[in-house]
Formats: structure tokens, C-alpha cells, sequence
């Protein structure tokens, strides 16, 4: 494993570039030098004097209760509400005028919110929830497009208590009804229909799919938003009609720091995804202080774009609760980067003045291969610093962001964290990093990090190994949904003092941290994630289907495409129609986005004598690379065949 980490680093180590940002830029800075010895020399008083950046009713009276580890209590004892701490206080201190949120739908379509305004919604949005008998502990599922509504009905969860599950609204039907047998949701928020590439798309049938299938939902509610005939059902209310009329008065109620705030489902290296659970307190005050921190937020000047979508977790810590808590004015963007045209962000970035941009690199490669003419042709002038989340960003990517999207004067921030943080962990403050395009640099103040080897032993400068976290963070995961043993087998079993990651890093000579992708059977496509396991399962399920192994095959776009070996319980007259049959099984399983890249049909696995696959090898033919050692297998000799066996079978379409 260290090996096969190094032989990836070699090339990244001649990276030897510095940004340093302007001495203006530093100047301004949010976050200075003096924080990491600050958090260096009390790292719980630290965190306390950051937790007293928000608004507790009853305040707390221990920092952190780390008895009963690895289950975290951060800021044990204190009370306060979320949504009042994120919509209200910033009211009530007089900044109700502010936009809160710059609405832009897809078809053009613009809706601007204030504070007042989200606070009125958000009261109504509670006060409806509990008419529908939802009360504090309750799970609720929310699978809705990128529009506010999205916003309102997290937010109005988190004021009464309830914990919400919001589930990718490109997400199957199959994969939405796990999701709420899993947490038993008791409702649904969701809407008719979204907005993509220039024409409106069902949502609602999948939601009677998976409703019709889960006895514990009692009522689906469903903001209208492209007016799609739609089938309707007793259970259903619509959104306007209950909403609508509540009244615009709800009083928030104060709830124990670690109240239950969110379960947000991810994939691990089994085929059930693990829903991660996530508190209160600990959890505001990370996103707050590392969105403040590391995107330099001034709440006066600023215009904020996270260009993620609130089904995965940047769209819950950055577009949600961190900004929110900051007083933030924010773009939300419901619709795809090519509608109508190929520069559509380049023109919501000049129309709307955007000053602080964060996205994935797959989202930079692509704009990369569309030209740099779409960004030329636009105004970016009011960008000031730039962000980068979700997948290691390649060198050649981070420049052409830094010089054609900042016109070289914006510091760019690589920011590594995980729906297990619940927050950024390793990423630079940019008034103070010199950063090397490519590196998430070092560990954030306050947060313990380490490269160690199999051992668990933390390697030094100019070592690779695997990425661990060594101290508890105030917004780390509290366990997985109903199984906590997952939570303790995943994460803290192979060194039970450290949390593991799962990634591979190094940290180059002077100390900064190169991330290299996964070292589990987890890929990330697009930057986001999917288990080898969970699409192999779905394989499986197709009748003619006998075996299936899937790997993650490098990208140019996409950082990894899947890949998928399979073997069939008969043969196939036609294996090109199959195999357009299987990807899209695949995706009606799980979701397009868990759509194989390639499907490739073979007579045999590589297989050791224990019957475990050799993804390994797999991943040699899938990157067209000579296939590694193979001495371990059963049979040697079926390399050779799959090998052979391909030409005939293979799609990329
Ligand atoms: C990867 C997304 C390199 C990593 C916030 C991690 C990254 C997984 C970076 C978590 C980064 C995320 N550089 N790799 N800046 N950010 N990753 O849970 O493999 O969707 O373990 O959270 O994405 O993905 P998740």
C-alpha cells in the first residue's frame, strides 16, 4: 500500500510553486498566523472562544467530553437553536434587509431573499411541520432541487428539533426508500419536478415510488416548482397550501448542544450506505469558524457562491448552516453550468458580483475543456479568492483556475474534509499560506492531523502513508445511524487512538499535505462517492448477471469513472445492447451518477485462493497499464484472458 502511494506522489513532488497571498490580501485577513499557536496553546479554549461566536441560550459548562470515546460531547451542558442562530439573531441585530439568498432558477427565473424574509419562511415552514405532528427526534426526508425551499425546510427541521435526511435529488426512487427505512423518516419534503438542462424533470413519481414502499411516512409535502402534472396521493399536501397560511411567529426553542441535527448518508465499503449522524453545537461552530476562516467571509461586502448541491454535504455545512450563521448573502443556482449556454457561471458570477467562488475541481477540468474563451468573455473581476472541495486537485487544474477564473490575484483554497467532519479540516488560511497548487497545505487551527504507516506510526516530512485525524473535532460525526459498532469499526479500529480517513496522503518536505485519493474500495467520481460494493450490488441484481467487479479507473474529467468487470449467467447474443442494458440498470438502481463510465464482459475475476478479488489488477486493464503482480491469484492465467476477452466486449459510450 505505502508503495503504491509513493509511486503516485514522485510526480506530484516536483510541484515546487508558491502563492503567497498579497500583503493586501493578508492585511484584511479573517484568520492570522496568531491562531494556530493560539489554538496550539489551549486548543479546548480554542474552540470555546469560537463556540461563543453564536448565540447559546443556556451556556455550556464543558468543552469536551471525550469519556466515552470515540463519541464526542462538545460543549456539554449548553443549549440553542440552530435556525436562530443562523436567520433570527442576524435579525434581531438589525441586518434584516440583508439579502440572505440570491435565488437564480435555471430558466432564468431570479428571487431575492432577506433575512426578514427566510425568518418569516422558516416560522412558517416549523409552525407546518408541527401541524403535520412532526416533533423534536423526528426524521424527515428531504429530496428537493436547489431551490430555496430547500434551505427553508432544513432549516425549519433543525428549529423544532426534528433531524433531516436530505437524500440528492439524483438520487433513484430505489435508493430514496433505503434511505427512509433506514431512518424511519415520518415525512417527506419534496417538489413536482426540477429544473435541468432546459426542460423539466419529474421528481415526484420517484417519491411515490419509494412512499408507497416505506409504511413509516406519513405525509409527503411538495413545493410546486415546474408545475409537472403530477400524480397525488392522500398523503400528499402541497407546500403553498400549508406553508403558506401558518403564521409568520414561531418562537424557537433551545435544544441541548447535542441534539441530533442531521443524518446525511454516504458510502462506505459495503454496499449499505452508512448515515452519518451529525449534532448541533459542535457542528455550527466549526462550519461557522472554518467558513469565516478559510473563505475570509466579510458579511458587508461580500457575494458567496457554493456551487454544490445541499444533497451532499458542502451543500449542508457551506451553503446552509456555516454561511447562514455568518450572515452571508449568497448565490443559490438551481440549474446545470451548460444552460442555455456553456458560460452560464461566468455570467451569474458578473451579473451578481461574486466574490468568493467555491466548486469542485471535475466542475474546473470540464470549464477547462470547454475553453477558455466562455470565462474570457465575462467580467470576473469581482472574485477575491477561490475554493476547491470534494476530490485532490490536479496541478495544471489549480493553475488554469488561479490564472484564467482569478486572474491571478486570487488566493485559491484546497479544502480536504469529508460528510464524517462535518467541516473543513485541512485546508490553507489563505492570508497566511504560501500555497503550492495542488496541496491542501496543513491542518486547520485547532484540528490534530497525521501521516502514518501501517503501523500507525506518524511519519515525518517527505513520507507517505495514510491520513488520520488524532484529536476530537467539535463537528466530527457523533456515529452512524443505528449502528454504532459501524461507526467504531470503520473509524476507529485499525488505531484506536487515531479516526481514519480513508485517504492516502504525503506530506512533501516542508510539511504540506498532498492528498492521493482513497486507500479503501470507496471511489470519487466527480467528487462524489461511491462504494465499489454498492454498484457491484446493483450488477448482481440483474438477472443475467452471475459476478461483478467494479474499480474506480482514473479520469481526465471526473478524477475516477467506474468501471465494471462482469460475468454472465449465460452468454449474450447481443453484448452491446446488454451492456447499455446494464449501465442503465445501474443507474435506475442507485442513480445516474453511479452510471458505469465502461462495462466490460469477461469469463473470470482475478481471484486469490481466499476468493477475494484483486481489484488491483482490474484497475491495470481498466487504466490500459501493463497488469502488476499477479502472483497471488488462484489461477494465473485469467489475466491473460480478461485481457484477450475485452476488445470484443467493451463500451464507452
Ligand atoms: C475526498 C466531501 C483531496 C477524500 C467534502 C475524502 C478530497 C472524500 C478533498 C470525502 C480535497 C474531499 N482533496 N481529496 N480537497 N476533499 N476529498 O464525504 O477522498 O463527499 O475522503 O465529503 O472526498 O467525500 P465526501
Amino acid at each position: 500500500m505505502s508503495d503504491e502511494i509513493n509511486v503516485t506522489l514522485s510526480n506530484l513532488l516536483q510541484e515546487d510553486r508558491q502563492f503567497p497571498p498579497t500583503p493586501a490580501f493578508a492585511a484584511q485577513a479573517n484568520g492570522k498566523a496568531s491562531l494556530f499557536d493560539q489554538a496550539e496553546h489551549d486548543r479546548l479554549g480554542f474552540w470555546a472562544e469560537q463556540a461563543r461566536n453564536l448565540d447559546w441560550e443556556t451556556d455550556f459548562t464543558e468543552v469536551l467530553d471525550w469519556s466515552n470515546a470515540p463519541f464526542a460531547k462538545w460543549f456539554v451542558g449548553g443549549k440553542l437553536n440552530i435556525a436562530y442562530n443562523c436567520v433570527d439573531r442576524h435579525v434581531h441585530a438589525g441586518h434584516g434587509d440583508q439579502v440572505a439568498i440570491r435565488f437564480e432558477g435555471e430558466p432564468g427565473d431570479r428571487r431575492d431573499i432577506t433575512y426578514r424574509e427566510l425568518m418569516a419562511e422558516v416560522s412558517q415552514a416549523a409552525n407546518a411541520l408541527t401541524e403535520l405532528g412532526v416533533v423534536a427526534g423526528d426524521r424527515v426526508a428531504i429530496y428537493l432541487p436547489m431551490i430555496p425551499e430547500a434551505t427553508i425546510a432544513m432549516l425549519a427541521c433543525a428549529r423544532i428539533g426534528a433531524i433531516h435526511s436530505v437524500v440528492f435529488a439524483g438520487f433513484s426512487a430505489e435508493a430514496l426508500r433505503s434511505r427512509i427505512e433506514d431512518a424511519n423518516a415520518k415525512l417527506v419534503i419534496t417538489a413536482d419536478g426540477q429544473n435541468r438542462r432546459g426542460s423539466a424533470m419529474d421528481l415526484k413519481s420517484a417519491v411515490d415510488e419509494a412512499v408507497d414502499a416505506s409504511p413509516s411516512v406519513e405525509n409527503v409535502l411538495v413545493v410546486k416548482r415546474t408545475g409537472t402534472d403530477v400524480t397525488w396521493h392522500d398523503r400528499d399536501v402541497w407546500w403553498h397550501d400549508l406553508v403558506g397560511r401558518q403564521s409568520i411567529d414561531h418562537t424557537p426553542e433551545a435544544f441541548d448542544a447535542e441534539t441530533p441535527l442531521f443524518i446525511l448518508y454516504t458510502s462506505g465499503t459495503t454496499g449499505k450506505p452508512k448515515g452519518i449522524l451529525h449534532t448541533s453545537g459542535g457542528y455550527l461552530t466549526q462550519a461557522s469558524y472554518t467558513h469565516k476562516m478559510v473563505f475570509d467571509l466579510k458579511p458587508e461586502t461580500d457575494v458567496y457562491w457554493c456551487t454544490a448541491d445541499v444533497g451532499w454535504v458542502t451543500g449542508h455545512s457551506y451553503i446552509v448552516y456555516g454561511p447562514l450563521a455568518n450572515r452571508v448573502t449568497q448565490v443559490i443556482y438551481e440549474g446545470t453550468p451548460d444552460t442555455p449556454n456553456k458560460d452560464r457561471w461566468w455570467d451569474i458570477i458578473e451579473r451578481h458580483g461574486v466574490t468568493l467562488l467555491y466548486t469542485a475541481p471535475t466542475a474546473i477540468r470540464t470549464f477547462m475543456k470547454w475553453g477558455d474563451h466562455l470565462p474570457q468573455s465575462h467580467d470576473l473581476s469581482s472574485l477575491r479568492l477561490l475554493g476547491s472541495v470534494g476530490e485532490p486537485i490536479n496541478p495544471e487544474a489549480w493553475m488554469w483556475y488561479r490564472e484564467v477564473i482569478g486572474g491571478n490575484r486570487c488566493p485559491i483554497v484546497d479544502t480536504w474534509w469529508q460528510t464524517e467532519t462535518g467541516a473543513m479540516m485541512i485546508a490553507p488560511l489563505p492570508g497566511v499560506a504560501a500555497c503550492k497548487p495542488g496541496s491542501a497545505m496543513r491542518a486547520l487551527p485547532g484540528i490534530g492531523m497525521a501521516v502514518v504507516d501501517q503501523e500507525g506510526t506518524p511519519l515525518g516530512n517527505g513520507s507517505g502513508g495514510f491520513l488520520v485525524l488524532t484529536q476530537p473535532w467539535p463537528s466530527m460525526l457523533r456515529g452512524i445511524w443505528g449502528d454504532n459498532q459501524r461507526y467504531v469499526d470503520t473509524y476507529w479500529s485499525r488505531w484506536p487512538q487515531y479516526y481514519f480517513a480513508g485517504d492516502g496522503a504525503k506530506l512533501d518536505n516542508d510539511g504540506a499535505l498532498w492528498l492521493l485519493g482513497r486507500v479503501d474500495d470507496v471511489m470519487n467520481v466527480s467528487g462524489h462517492r461511491i462504494s465499489t460494493t454498492e454498484v457491484e450490488s446493483a450488477l448482481v441484481s440483474h438477472p443475467e448477471v452471475a459476478e461483478a467487479a467494479v474499480v474506480g479507473a482514473s479520469d481526465p474529467t471526473t478524477g475516477q469513472g467506474i468501471v465494471a468487470f462482469v460475468i454472465l449467467r449465460g452468454s449474450t447474443e447481443d453484448a452491446g445492447e446488454l451492456i447499455k442494458e446494464l449501465r442503465n440498470h445501474v443507474a435506475r438502481e442507485i442513480g445516474p451518477i453511479a452510471k458505469p463510465r465502461q462495462v466490460m464482459i469477461v469469463q473470470e475475476l482475478p481471484k486469490t485462493r481466499s476468493g477475494k478479488i484483486l481489484r488491483r489488477l482490474l484497475q491495470d486493464v481498466a487504466e490500459h497499464r501493463d497488469v502488476g503482480d499477479s502472483t497471488t491469484l488462484a489461477d494465473p492465467a485469467v489475466m491473460k484472458l480478461i485481457s484477450e476477452g475485452l476488445a470484443s466486449s467493451s463500451s464507452d459510450d
